[in-house]
């Protein structure tokens, strides 16, 4: 049973959808082919044709679209209304009508929700499952709803021991209201910023790998909350109990950000 404590806090949830509401004004060819070129990349496919794909917490819809773009037959869901609103925006600029495409208000840890959708040939979850309040639940779930044979693709915050306790205190801090969130912003942006002005002067970086915008992706570091970290063993472990096995791995090399696994489903799942 959750405390009141944890309870308020799981309440101060991060406007994720307003800040993909901003990003997708930003959305043109250019960030689709790097997202498009992101996918293939790890999935080291050419396209989707056939497969059933599922995005499970689908932000701005960007992966969603990409996925449709690819051929797949693509089911969206999301906990923030207004990140769901986005994923239709993309659907009506780029595939309206279209009946391959849909598009659900949904929380992957609402397990009556999850057993309507029945199972899919990849299910994609990037940088999500961290932020619902209850990660291994939610890591649970998610592989739950492939197919066998079928694949998995999650990204999930690296473990940096005290420094990520440090990274909770200031997204707690972020989220408390706007006074919380100047503060916050005034004293780490600045860092963000700098960096990503050396790394664009050095090393001639003009996008961002996933199509992803700079300062949305700093907003979201500082406010996504709530916020939960796993280190890569232990995210291997809890997938092979589950009758899975790792494909591929794309690590942070012990920074913060997201760490990417790809499972494949081998046999039955094994522990509940
Ligand atoms: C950092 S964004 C990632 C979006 C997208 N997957 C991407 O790669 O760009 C996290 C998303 O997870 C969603 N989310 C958080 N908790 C969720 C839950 N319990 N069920 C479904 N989606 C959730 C948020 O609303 C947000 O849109």
């Amino acid at each position: 049973m959750q405390t009141e404590k944890e309870i308020a806090e799981l309440e101060a949830r991060f406007a994720f959808g307003k800040n993909w509401q901003r990003f997708i004004n930003l959305l043109d060819d250019d960030r689709i082919a790097s997202a498009e070129g992101s996918l293939r990349n790890m999935l080291e496919v050419s396209d989707l044709k056939g497969k059933r794909f599922l995005d499970v917490g689908s932000g701005s819809g960007l992966f969603s679209l990409v996925a449709r773009n690819l051929g797949a037959s693509v089911h969206s869901f999301d906990y923030d209304s207004a990140s769901m609103e986005c994923a239709q925006e993309l659907k009506r600029r780029y595939w309206i009508l279209d009946d391959n495409w849909r598009i659900q208000k949904g929380d992957v840890l609402d397990n009556s929700y999850l057993e309507s959708l029945g199972v899919f040939d990849l299910v994609y979850s990037w940088g999500v499952l961290h932020h619902t309040g209850n990660m291994w639940q939610a890591l649970n779930n998610v592989g739950l709803l492939v197919s066998k044979n079928g694949q998995l693709f999650i990204a999930i915050y690296n473990d940096q021991r005290w420094l990520s306790e440090y990274w909770k205190k200031i997204k707690r801090l972020y989220n408390k209201g706007f006074a919380g969130q100047i503060v916050v912003v005034l004293t780490h942006a600045p860092y963000f910023l700098f960096r990503q002005s050396v790394r664009r002067l050095f090393l001639k970086t003009k996008r961002r790998p996933r199509g992803m915008d700079p300062w949305r992706d700093i907003l979201d570091w500082l406010g996504g909350y709530p916020f939960e970290v796993a280190r890569p063993e232990a995210i291997l472990a809890f997938f092979r109990a589950r009758g899975f096995v790792l494909e591929k791995m794309r690590t942070v090399d012990g920074r913060h950000g997201c760490n990417e696994f790809l499972f494949r489903k081998a046999g039955n799942i094994r522990v509940y």
